[in-house]
């Protein structure tokens, strides 16, 4: 579990959550005790896509999204693989929000959503895909007749590394996913 996140009004009421500091492209850093600069915005490159309600047609919203985001900050080095990711995310997210049978747990007569957030620091592609629900994500290690469990085994191929932490003050939790961007230039300058 990692992460820092905080938490604000989105225009429908609903919370909406990204990491502390993100989405306004400052880049930040300052000089600790020993002279060394740390940096105060790990990511400074964010995006959160609008609440998603938690249903099947989640995962593709999340793509295109993605595909969206992806190519307008000129990354698309890794979309290939981040489309599976967030997606299997996605659909995790969306199957934890749901009973047996596929049925959305309403949460106080509303429908459950998920978001999804993208960050970059150029080094880096971070995914993030937020939901409501109980559980936590188990990383199986299914047999060969298996017909599920192969979700976060590919995520755990694809990324640099995963993780997860309950969200603050309310129901549910981040599962995210890091993975390194192939030939991104240098980060730029920085105060
Ligand atoms: N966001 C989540 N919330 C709650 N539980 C989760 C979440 N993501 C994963 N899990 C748990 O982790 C387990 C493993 O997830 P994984 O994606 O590997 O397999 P699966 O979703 O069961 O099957 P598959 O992805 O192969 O269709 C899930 O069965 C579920 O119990
Ligand atoms: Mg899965």
């Amino acid at each position: 579990m990692a992460g820092r996140a905080d938490a604000r009004r989105g225009a429908d009421g609903t919370r909406e959550r990204c990491p502390a500091g993100s989405g306004n492209g400052a880049v930040v850093r300052v000089l600790d005790g020993s002279g060394r600069s740390e940096r105060l915005n790990p990511w400074p490159l964010a995006s959160a896509m609008p609440p998603l309600a938690a249903i099947t047609t989640a995962p593709a919203c999340a793509r295109a999204y993605l595909v969206t985001v992806l190519a307008s900050w000129h990354m698309n080095q890794r979309a290939a693989e981040l489309q599976l990711i967030v997606s299997e995310l996605a659909a995790n997210a969306v199957a934890a929000s749901a009973d047996k049978s596929g049925s959305p747990w309403y949460i106080e007569g509303r429908m459950p959503v998920i978001r999804v957030c993208l960050l970059s620091d150029w080094a880096l592609l971070r995914v993030e895909v937020w939901d409501q629900a109980p559980g936590i994500p188990l990383l199986r290690s299914p047999g060969d007749l298996d017909e599920s469990g192969r979700g976060l085994a590919l995520v755990d191929h694809l990324s640099t590394r995963w993780g997860w932490h309950p969200a603050a003050g309310q129901p549910g939790k981040c599962v995210w996913a890091e993975v390194p961007l192939p030939g991104a230039a240098s980060e730029p300058l920085r105060a």
